[in-house]
């Protein structure tokens, strides 16, 4: 094997891993770049098939809880280093089929540790979320790295799970692993499921926007492409066994949320009145009132900072989503 760097971008037809190896296929062309993908109904290869025109991008379809066929590939081109971020993603669906979401999140996790522990040198980079923290209350102050976990759902307990099998190979096995839990992301490229999709699929069938309960509930966005920008600068220059969180100080309740997006498709002529579609529906079992997230950790040690406004990637978020449901 040459000495090439090989990383493999697991969940690479996803949402933030679109976007990632989008990235770093085209900053790292001297990097071999390896996407792994089962393509769940989560997935869009449309993102990255466009790749393949690129001599440093490979694809391949393998399903991570099938421990066989990802031992055979680490053995095949002896990955240096991991971005892991398959995973089942949507905390409505591990309600209804918690074992998927432990069979992939977890065993899944399991098997790349494993075949990375056998076969390759380099850095395990695990993609968390801030949901392992649980919620807080109003008043609480945000996440840091040493929060107690706390998770609510069985999705969050699954990347609780998986957090805690890379941190246990790094101390055991001495693999050079690091983890990064970041808060709800939101751009183009992210399933219909999830929130923001959701309101603006609404808005545009001019059907009712279903809102979890009072709309009191809290997230803290932070825009995909600050996301991957935070990841490729701890990819390379963090400490091993390192952990960090990325968030960009951007709370919003669920209901303020789409108001402002409500507003800015009157503004782009979308829909003539898209606030009288807002309606409540019974909240989600086990619903975490708040997630705000402390990055001053990332922010001093590897000075990163948010670089996208609030306001222009929201617009533009909404704009490609429209411009895709156009095209349907
Ligand atoms: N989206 C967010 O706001 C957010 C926030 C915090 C953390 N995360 C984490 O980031 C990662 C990526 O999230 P996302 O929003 O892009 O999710 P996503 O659901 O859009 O993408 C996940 C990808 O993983 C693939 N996948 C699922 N099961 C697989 C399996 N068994 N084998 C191989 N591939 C499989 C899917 O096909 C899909 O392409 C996840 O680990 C998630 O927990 C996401």
């Amino acid at each position: 094997m040459s000495n090439v760097k090989r990383i493999l971008i697991t969940g690479e037809s996803g949402f933030i891993g679109s976007h990632l190896i989008n990235y770093f296929v085209s900053k790292y062309p001297d990097y071999q770049i390896h996407g792994l993908d089962i393509l769940t109904y989560a997935s869009d290869r449309t993102h990255t098939k466009i790749l393949e025109k690129n001599k440093n991008y490979f694809f391949h379809q393998i399903d991570i809880f099938n421990r066989k066929e990802i031992i055979n590939l680490f053995a095949q081109y002896s990955f240096t280093d991991v971005i892991h971020l398959a995973a089942e993603s949507h905390v409505d669906n591990s309600i209804n089929n918690p074992l998927l979401f432990a069979n992939t999140n977890i065993i899944g996790t399991l098997n790349i540790l494993d075949a990375f522990k056998t076969y390759s040198v380099g850095r395990f980079h695990h993609i968390s979320t801030d949901e392992v923290y649980g919620d807080l209350n109003f008043s609480d102050l945000a996440f840091t790295e040493n929060s107690p976990y706390n998770p609510s759902s069985p999705y969050s307990a699954s990347k609780a799970a998986s957090d805690h099998l890379v941190r246990s190979y790094h101390r055991t096995y001495g693999i050079d692993a690091i983890i990064t839990n970041c808060s709800n992301n939101y751009g183009p490229h992210q399933h219909i499921e999830k929130f923001i999709p959701t309101v603006l699929a609404s808005i545009y069938n001019n059907q009712k926007i279903p809102i979890y309960g009072s709309g009191s509930n809290i997230r803290d966005w932070l825009y995909v492409l600050d996301h991957v920008l935070a990841l490729d600068l701890i990819f390379h220059k963090s400490s091993p066994g390192k952990t960090y969180n990325i968030g960009a100080d951007n709370e919003i309740s669920n209901l303020n949320l789409v108001e402002i997006i409500c507003d800015l498709c009157l503004e782009k002529k979308i829909h003539p009145n898209p606030r009288k579609l807002i309606s409540f529906v019974s909240d989600r079992l086990g619903h975490d009132r708040r997630y705000a997230i402390e990055s001053q950790l990332l922010r001093s040690e590897l000075n990163w900072m948010p670089i996208y406004n609030f306001n222009n990637a929201i617009s533009e978020t909404i704009d490609w989503y429209i411009k895709k449901f156009s095209k349907i």
